[in-house]
């Protein structure tokens, strides 16, 4: 594929989410928004003018059948994430899929099975672990001055209780589950501050049910579900997941310990990000700011892209992630969260969903890397 030529993307769920990758598509320059696909056709005209595509679909299968792409944007409720990237990744599609990579982990096994058989790039976006504070701490932690890292811990603490009414997908897959049903943004970000560990294995544990839907029913989903992740290089990971509890938000909650650093982001809006760090001399009872920091650990592509990143949405989030789908579809670089990272921030949700139905019991979390990938029909084993 030449470089040259504008890079033809298909964005499905287009009059949702898949709207907002508009701003980082048009930042970056060479992709043009070709076709849209959404089940809503009433709103779905609307979304290809003001996305500008060029052809629109209410049929997924429909749009990869007839329409000349390179890639895909998935921005779709999260149970279709998996067809729709297997769907894509078998014609030799690149796929950029939104969170969490799927919803079992057996459809997580067909899929790493067809990015691992695929010509494409598979990608997950989980903008979180975009966003400047993160990125700041990222490369802190990559330049080891937290010493080893052994504790995080990331919240997601989102109340959407009226948004289940309207994007009722959620009421069955976030709140129609018990368990960590929407853990990447908390564990994402961790995992890139752990480098080179992953989630051995997990146990989860949850409040109780204190709200009901509007039809009187309990949601499923405890009110805070909690997972401790045991760590593969002996570390701890608690995640907490809150998509119910009435209070303001707090979607971006993390900690980091390490032998010679810790980290505590900020818990409501106008407090700093605090950090310490042995290295910069301060006293184990002094904080700095974390912006403090920025001049000397923001990363070269963070300052270049920063004015187009304001324009796309979560932080920065929403830009960068297709700067780097898009450097990967074009061969520049790998992924920065392929497959395999994809599956370390899915599954230790997933099996956190068994292990609350199980009264907490620790269960291992697979390795997508020792997953085989079966000749036959099937898919990986
Ligand atoms: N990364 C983030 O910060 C972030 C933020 C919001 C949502 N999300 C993720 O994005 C996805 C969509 O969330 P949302 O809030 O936009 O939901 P939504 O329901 O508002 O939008 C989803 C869109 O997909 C369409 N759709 C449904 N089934 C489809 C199908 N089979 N083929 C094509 N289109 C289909 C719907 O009509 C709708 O327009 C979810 O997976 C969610 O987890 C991520």
């Amino acid at each position: 594929m030449s470089v040259l030529k504008k890079l033809n993307i298909g964005i499905a769920g287009a009059c949702g989410r898949g709207a907002s990758f508009k701003a980082a598509c048009e930042a970056v320059g060479f992709v043009r928004i070709h076709a849209v696909c959404d089940v809503n056709a009433e709103a779905l005209p609307a979304a290809a003018e003001r996305l500008g595509a060029d052809e629109k679909y209410t049929d997924y299968q429909t749009m990869l059948a007839r329409s000349e792409l390179d890639a895909v944007i998935l921005g779709t409720p999260m149970q279709f994430h998996v067809p729709q990237a297997i769907a894509a990744l078998d014609k030799g599609l690149h796929v950029l899929s939104e969170v969490p990579a799927g919803v079992s982990i057996d459809e997580c096994r067909r899929l790493v099975a067809a990015a691992k058989a695929g010509s494409g790039v598979y990608m997950m976006a989980e903008n979180y672990t975009y966003m400047r504070a993160n990125v700041i701490v990222r490369e802190i932690a990559r330049r080891g001055l937290f010493g080893a890292p052994y504790y995080g811990e990331g919240e997601y603490i989102h109340e959407l209780k009226g948004l289940n009414e309207v994007t009722k997908w959620r009421r069955k897959w976030q709140t129609g589950i018990n368990g960590v049903t929407y853990g990447t943004h908390s564990l994402g970000p961790l995992l890139q501050w752990m480098p080179g560990d992953r989630v051995e294995s997990v146990c989860c544990a949850g409040s109780g049910h204190h709200y009901r839907d509007p039809r009187g029913d309990l949601y499923e989903n405890e009110d805070s579900c909690v997972m401790l992740c045991k760590m593969a290089g002996g570390g701890l990971v608690k995640v907490r997941l809150d998509m119910l509890s009435d209070r303001p938000h707090a979607m971006t909650n993390y900690q980091l310990q390490g032998t010679d650093g810790c980290y505590e982001s900020a818990r409501a809006p106008g407090e700093p990000n605090r950090i310490w760090l042995r290295c910069k001399r301060e006293k184990p009872d002094k904080w700095m700011d974390l912006s403090e920091l920025a001049d000397e650990f923001l990363p070269e592509f963070w300052r270049k892209g920063a004015e187009a990143a304001a324009k796309a949405g979560h932080g920065g989030g929403d830009y960068f992630e297709i700067l780097d789908f898009l450097d990967a579809a074009t061969g520049k670089r790998p992924p920065a969260i392929g497959i395999h990272e994809a599956m370390d921030m899915t599954l230790p949700g997933l099996v956190s969903q068994q292990s609350i139905m199980q009264g907490g019991a620790w269960l291992d979390v697979p390795d997508s890397r020792g997953w085989q990938v079966r000749t036959g029909k099937g898919g990986a084993e």
